[in-house]
């Protein structure tokens, strides 16, 4: 005979502890401190669910001793799993095709070595497409082009290195580029696909907060796409980052935003030229 108890403990949700206003509050801060993300009021509710459920995950008695806990302790690893529970982190192939239209135009006729940065590289859609597009671009010289690919979120990082996708999530990538830059899984990887080491190889993933006061980078870039982050963050946020990525910029340079991303009013350092590509004025 069937017995109910088993069953109803495996789906039974764990009590989470409650969230009082005051410390949703002083979460809301400690995420924007941390990581510049401004969550909205319609986010609210998501928030308490997600804080309830780190607080019970991390063991912690109340939501209060938990945000104690992530203060006094700058350096807990609790502290990724923090980002990575309020990090969206959407992204796809080949989104936004155009920009890779247009980066390929513009490599093609730029000196190399090419170095394009892709800063909030999320589960590596955008810097994999990124490498194909500079190989094909660049032909022989393919392997004179490299994308640095780095996020806040560890977690986003550690599968974006792997390079294993479902077929679902490779549907955007154009037939030719599946069949020169992809194995297919077989037997116990059937229904995945790993991108080649020829396009791996190009691309070095590395944990960076945009917020932190210093960026451990050594080099200046081609291009730099920092594409559907920058609306997560307030306009003073945004301002500063922008003004920091000046600089890292070769000269002649481009700096390619999101759809929805507008930086004109935000900055005089760089010039709109057209589909949310900028240069340095
Ligand atoms: C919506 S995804 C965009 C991914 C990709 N750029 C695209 O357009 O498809 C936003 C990414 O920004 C990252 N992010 C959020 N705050 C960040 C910060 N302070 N520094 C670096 N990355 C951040 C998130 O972890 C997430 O992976």
């Amino acid at each position: 005979m069937l017995q109910e108890s088993p069953i109803a403990s495996y789906f039974a949700q764990p009590a989470l502890p409650r969230v009082e206003p005051a410390d949703l509050a002083r979460a809301v801060q400690v995420l924007h401190r941390r990581t510049g993300i401004v969550l909205g009021d319609h986010k609210r509710d998501m928030a308490a669910r997600t804080l309830g459920m780190r607080t019970h995950h991390a063991g912690q008695p109340s939501v209060h001793a938990y945000l104690d806990f992530l203060d006094q302790n700058p350096q807990a690893d609790e502290w990724d799993r923090f980002v990575s529970a309020f990090t969206i982190n959407h992204t796809a192939f080949f989104r936004e095709q155009h920009h890779f239209r247009i980066l390929k135009d513009f490599v093609q006729r730029r000196a190399k070595p090419i170095a394009i940065w892709c800063c909030a590289s999320s589960t590596g859609e955008e810097p994999y497409t990124l490498a194909m597009t500079l190989h094909d671009a660049c032909g022989q010289s393919g392997t004179d082009v490299s994308v640095l690919a780095t996020d806040i979120d560890a977690q986003v990082i550690i599968q974006a290195r792997k390079g294993v996708y479902t077929l679902d999530r490779i549907k955007p990538v154009p037939l030719e580029f599946l069949r020169r830059y992809f194995l297919r899984g077989t037997g116990r990887q059937a229904g995945m696909a790993r991108v080649k080491p020829v396009i791996r190889d190009l691309v070095t993933f590395q944990e960076l907060n945009l917020v932190s006061p210093s960026w451990p980078l050594s080099q200046k870039f081609d291009a730099i796409f920092c594409r559907n982050t920058m609306i997560y963050f307030d306009k003073a946020t945004q301002t500063k980052i922008l003004e920091r990525f000046v600089p890292l910029l070769k000269p002649g340079g481009l700096l390619f935003a999101g759809h929805s991303e507008n930086f004109t009013y935000l900055t005089q350092s760089l010039r709109l030229q057209g589909q949310t590509v900028y240069s340095v004025t």
